[in-house]
């Protein structure tokens, strides 16, 4: 729980960082439609959410900062019973003016006279530019003779960064429902169930714990299907001798978790999968280790790729000298992508990893990323010795930096062969 005086110190920040004589707008979230009158699951706009904690869709933060003061201001959806029969219960100004420590709440259907009478006064304006189209139009009616239009996302996304103490507790309780998921998920493989059948056991876990949602779509890719990076077809049988690369992560109170790791089918690994597994692991730990204040993202990444490369070459699948390989980027076929990134709201948070002068932002206390070394070597792939094609292994753990080093937040998740063997045969 993130109680409102976080919110609203959250909103202090962002408009001490706006210029003066400015206007700042946030939207929520629309819903998107499905098809006809269906509509896919809501979630709010993760900007406006880390700034309000409203979750309603229809609604607007305005923050007005003149010569005189700032002023936060929030438009919500006034109460309709009409509406609320079909839609569900809303807040309406009242209890909002309650609940949320801004200055002054409207209904949404006055948005457009306030701004006109906020905007009069202002030289710039603040707004999302990845706006869609709709709203970014309206705004732009309203917005005629300002000269300055600037985004506001990035000011956001930079505040992000950095977790405060209850936005761990969250990632922690999303990572704690998560580990359930997966433990659940090694002890319910067994040949001839399908990959969709496994994905539901995760999925129910996440529900069944508190987590509404996942935190992006669980992949669950049997045997050659873990070489798909972003395989969500989950519809094939688990086929025995095979291991199960499962990332999966719930999302509990819009805080995500985002975790990988490979089981075998039928609970046993073989000699074969050991040896890649076992390798990529080594990695990892390694690279958890090297996490601390001021250490560069980019440099976890070039040594986790070294450290890959050496491992590929000394099992046989790459041949030849590791740092030549590395210049000639022939790892880079087993292994295309990064060692992890930032997460908290988002699964892949929209935080930056450069300042504006191009320059990388160093790991700092607070942060949380992940980290997910990996190997893909394809079933076709004649290049590389028979036994290990086929196999993709991928493992992920969401990593806090802290004042001294690291925590690593997913560390009960089972992930040596000796844990996943044991829960997978319990
Ligand atoms: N689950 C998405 C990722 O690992 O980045
Ligand atoms: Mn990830
Ligand atoms: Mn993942």
């Amino acid at each position: 729980m993130i109680g409102q005086k976080e919110y609203k110190k959250r909103r202090d920040k962002l408009a001490k960082s706006l210029s003066e004589n400015s206007v700042g707008i946030l939207f929520s979230a629309s819903y998107r439609p499905r098809s006809n009158d269906t509509e896919y699951p809501y979630r709010q706009n993760s900007n406006f959410y880390y700034l309000t904690s409203f979750k309603e869709d229809n609604s607007c933060l305005v923050i007005v900062k003149t010569t005189k003061g700032v002023k936060t201001i929030l438009f919500v959806q006034a109460k309709d019973k009409q509406k609320e029969l079909w839609n569900g219960k809303r807040l309406g100004e009242k209890e909002a003016e309650k609940i949320f420590l801004v200055d002054e709440v409207y209904a949404i259907t006055n948005l457009e006279e306030k701004l006109k009478k906020f905007l009069q006064t202002s030289k710039n304006l603040y707004f999302d530019f990845g706006l869609e189209y709709s709203k970014m139009k309206v705004l732009k009616r309203y917005a005629k003779g300002i000269a300055v239009h600037q985004n506001i996302a990035p000011l956001v996304n930079e505040m992000r960064l950095i977790k405060s103490v209850a936005e761990i507790a969250l990632i922690k309780k999303a990572i704690n429902i998560t580990k359930k998921a997966h433990h659940k998920a090694m002890s319910f493989s067994k040949a001839n169930k399908n990959e969709y059948e496994l994905q539901a056991e995760i999925e129910h876990v996440f529900k069944s714990n508190g987590a509404y949602s996942d935190a992006y779509t669980s992949i669950v890719a049997c045997g050659n299907s873990a070489n798909t990076l972003h395989y969500i077809e989950n519809n094939k049988p688990l086929q025995d001798n095979e291991l199960i690369l499962i990332d999966a992560g719930c999302e509990y109170e819009y805080y995500a978790s985002d975790i990988t790791r490979c089981i075998p089918v039928n609970g046993k690994f073989t000699e074969v999968q050991k040896e890649l597994y076992n390798m990529v692991l080594d990695v990892e730990l390694k690279i958890i280790e090297m996490i601390k204040p001021n250490m560069l993202r980019n440099d976890l990444q070039k040594k986790s790729e070294e450290l890959l490369c050496q491992g590929m070459v000394k099992l046989g699948i790459l041949k030849g000298n590791y740092k030549k390989l590395i210049k000639k980027q022939e790892h880079k076929k087993f292994y295309p992508h990064g060692i992890g990134h930032w997460m908290g709201i988002d699964v892949h948070d929209e935080c930056p990893y450069k300042y504006d002068n191009g320059d990388e932002i160093p790991l700092r206390k607070g942060m949380v990323l992940t980290i997910e070394p990996a190997i893909y070597i394809d079933k076709d792939d004649k290049s590389v010795p028979k036994k290990y094609r086929g196999i993709g292994i991928r493992i992920e753990d969401d990593i806090l930096v802290t004042k001294e080093g690291y925590v690593n937040l997913s560390y009960e998740i089972a992930k040596s062969i000796e844990e996943i063997e044991s829960l997978s045969l319990s």
